[in-house]
């Protein structure tokens, strides 16, 4: 296998619409990917999912706004897969945050579009969980790095899924990659049958108060008003 080719194989621009799972996968550099390649390839192969290899669809970083906000409304579990980097997600992840999750479309006024939808993390680090602690390198438990993720989500009226993390990347034995790999799949394919989804409640609401907003006259809109920003 051309290990080069991996990340971007397939479509570059899914279409919305064929399935009920979009899946964002971020990688800057799959050449250099033990874990989310894998994923990625395991990912392609579950029936009803679209992939979205967003290094490969944007690598202008000039993201389509409205078909992003298309395969979101489209989907009813929407997943973010990526390495940690600086204890957040990759950059052109964070733009596609900031891009796709407009004010009036995603939340605020009229920002209903994500309602009731699941958001899952599926998450990988180079520190190794104990490196997550106190008394670690990183200072802090890795549920701690979360809330931004957590609360993305919320605010658009999204569950928050219980992540799927894999530590130690590097290190991690090639079993332990296959097993991570395989459960990845098996979840993937098996949502929204998960033991857990029926003990979760829906996201509490969270309304922005338009003093919170640089013009309250331009945003209640309805329209994707991509690139506008939270605040
Ligand atoms: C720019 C950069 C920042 C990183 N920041 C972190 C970090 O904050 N915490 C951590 O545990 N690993 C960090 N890593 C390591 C990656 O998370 C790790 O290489 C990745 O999860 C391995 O997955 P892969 O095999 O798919 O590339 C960083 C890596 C890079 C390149």
């Amino acid at each position: 296998m051309d290990e080069t080719k991996e990340g971007s194989r397939g479509n570059a621009h899914p279409r919305a619409g064929d399935s009920d799972v979009y899946l964002l996968a971020a990688h800057p550099d799959w050449r250099e990917s033990r874990v989310n390649k894998r994923l990625l390839a395991a990912a392609r192969g579950v029936p009803g999912v679209t992939v979205n290899d967003l290094y490969a669809a944007y690598p202008d970083y000039a993201i389509d706004g409205p078909a992003e906000q298309e395969r979101l409304a489209a989907a009813r579990l929407v997943v973010l897969m990526h390495p940690i980097q600086w204890y957040s997600m990759p950059a052109l992840q964070k733009l596609w945050v900031d891009d796709v999750l407009a004010y009036g479309w995603a939340y605020g006024p009229g920002g209903t579009a994500l309602k009731g939808k699941d958001l899952w993390l599926v998450l990988t680090t180079g520190g190794q969980e104990e490196a997550y602690h106190p008394s670690g390198y990183n200072r802090y438990f890795f549920d701690a790095f979360l809330p931004p993720y957590e609360q993305t989500a919320v605010l658009c009226g999204m569950r928050f899924l219980p992540p799927l993390v894999m530590h130690g990347s590097h290190s991690a034995s090639e079993q332990e990659v296959l097993d991570h790999v395989q459960t990845f799949a098996q979840r993937l394919g098996s949502y929204p049958d998960w033991p857990e989804i029926a003990e979760l409640d829906a996201a509490p609401a969270c309304e922005v108060p338009p003093s919170d907003r640089p013009d309250a006259d331009d945003d209640a809109d309805g329209v994707a008003d991509v690139r506008h920003g939270m605040a």
